[in-house]
C-alpha cells in the first residue's frame, strides 16, 4: 500500500484539488492539466456529477485520477468503481482508512495534529495530506511534526493555503512528497486559463 501511495505522490509535485461542477469540463481540463505536466488530478466529491468526472478524466492518457473529499467508506467504494486510483480525505476515522485498507485503495488520509498521524500510523499508515496546511501553522508546523516523526519515515501531501507563489517553498521540506491545491482550476477557470496556469509551474510538458 505504501508503495502504491507513493507513486501518486512521486508521480507530479502539484496535486490539483479538483472542484467541476460541469461534467463537460471534465475532460478538456484533465487534458489541459495533463499536457503541461500535471497528472495527478484529486476531483473532489463535492458535487453532483463528480463521480462521472472521475470516470471521464480516468480516460485521459497519462492522468493518475483519484477521488477527494473522501469521508467514509462507502465513497471509498463509489470512486473504485468509478476508477479512482486513490483516495484523499480532509481528514481521519478508523472507518474511512479501515475501509480503504479493505477495498485496496491508497489512502491520503488528511491530519492536522500528532495525534491525526499517530491515529493513522497505528493502521499501518504513514503518508498523510496536511490539512489546512497554511492555516494549521504552515511550514514551520510541519517542520515540527517532521522533527518529532521523521525518523519514521512518514511523507506528506500539505494543502489548504498553498498556490502559485509558495508551493516551491513546501517542497524544500525533506519530509513533503508534493503538494495540493486549487489554485490551478479555482475560479471556474477555463480549459485555455487552467493550461495556462499550469504551464507557470514549469513541469515537463506530456
Ligand atoms: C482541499 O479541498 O483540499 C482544499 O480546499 C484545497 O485548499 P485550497 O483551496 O486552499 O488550495
Amino acid at each position: 500500500m505504501v508503495k502504491r501511495i507513493d507513486q501518486v505522490l512521486d508521480a507530479c509535485p502539484v496535486m490539483p484539488v479538483l472542484v467541476i461542477n460541469d461534467v463537460k469540463q471534465a475532460r478538456p481540463i484533465a487534458e489541459a492539466l495533463v499536457s503541461n505536466g500535471v497528472t495527478t488530478l484529486e476531483v473532489t466529491l463535492r458535487t453532483p456529477c463528480a463521480i462521472e468526472v472521475i470516470q471521464e478524466m480516468a480516460k485521459v492518457p497519462g492522468a493518475l485520477v483519484g477521488a477527494g473529499t473522501v469521508l467514509h467508506g462507502q465513497h471509498v467504494r463509489q470512486a473504485k468503481a468509478a476508477g479512482a486510483q486513490f483516495v484523499v480525505s480532509p481528514g481521519i476515522t478508523t472507518e474511512l482508512v479501515r475501509s480503504a485498507l479493505a477495498a485496496d485503495m491508497p489512502i491520503l488520509p488528511g491530519t492536522a495534529t500528532i495525534s491525526d498521524i499517530m491515529m493513522g500510523m497505528d493502521m499501518g499508515l504513514n503518508r498523510f495530506k496536511f490539512f489546512p496546511a497554511v492555516l494549521n501553522g504552515g511550514i514551520p508546523k510541519l517542520k515540527a511534526f517532521s522533527g518529532v516523526l521523521g525518523h519514521t519515515g512518514l511523507r506528506f501531501c500539505p494543502t489548504g493555503g498553498i498556490d502559485g507563489s509558495t508551493w516551491k517553498d513546501w517542497l524544500q521540506l525533506p519530509t513533503v512528497a508534493c503538494v495540493g491545491g486549487s489554485w490551478l482550476t479555482s475560479g471556474n477557470a477555463t480549459p485555455e486559463e487552467v493550461a495556462k496556469r499550469a504551464a507557470a509551474l514549469g513541469l515537463k510538458k506530456k
